[in-house]
């Protein structure tokens, strides 16, 4: 039987889909919880985020709005540019608002601190940040994460949003990409 190309790049599934699921309800209630009487705006980072977003959205029992950005932080490698660049910008205003930015992963932490400054520069009431993954290199910038779903190793991992060069964002589960696919 011919096996399923995109599962045969992967190394080792880091996060299965039980325990992503499993996470995302336990977030999702502490974001209930918190955010009770000032339901947020749900900002989306495209387009690693998007299978964050649907899945933590619907465990989160509160009227919140969900928006959507496009920045460029990454080319088609695995290494942070640190030039951030906006391509798809907000639909809403935010000013006064209780945003929550949803985030796929944390790496260097670049993207993330740059997004804080834009969002917070617009007015908005509140800026926090979940984020399903978070490696250890972003413990080195300031950014305060409220909700933080895994702490993974360095490691480049793939699946369930994330992507190498536009692929295997549609894995089910988080796992490690094989070495051999991105090096000689
Ligand atoms: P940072 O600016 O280095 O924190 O990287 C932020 C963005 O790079 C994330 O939102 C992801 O889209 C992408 N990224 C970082 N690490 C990985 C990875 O291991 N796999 C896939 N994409 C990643
Ligand atoms: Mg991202």
């Amino acid at each position: 039987m011919a096996a399923d190309p995109i599962h045969d790049d992967v190394d080792r599934v880091l996060l299965d889909e039980a325990q992503i699921h499993d996470k995302l309800t336990e977030l999702g209630r502490r974001i209930s919880a918190d955010y009770a009487e000032n339901p947020p705006i749900l900002v989306g980072v495209l387009k690693g985020a998007v299978m964050v977003m649907a899945d933590l959205a619907r465990r989160i029992d509160l009227p919140v709005e969900m928006d959507w950005m496009a920045v460029s932080s990454y080319g088609s490698g695995t290494k942070s540019s640190g030039v951030v660049r906006i391509l798809k910008d907000l639909g809403a205003d935010i000013t006064g608002r209780h945003v929550l930015i949803v985030e796929d992963i944390i790496d260097s932490g670049l993207t993330l601190k740059w997004l804080l400054a834009n969002l917070r520069s617009r007015g908005a009431a509140s800026v926090e940040v979940c984020a399903l993954l978070r490696k250890p290199e972003a413990a080195r910038v300031e950014i305060d994460v409220k909700y933080v779903g895994f702490d993974i190793p360095t490691e480049f991992v793939i699946g369930y949003g994330l992507d190498y060069a536009e692929r295997y964002r549609n894995l089910p589960y988080v796992g490690v990409l094989k070495r051999s696919v991105y090096e000689d």
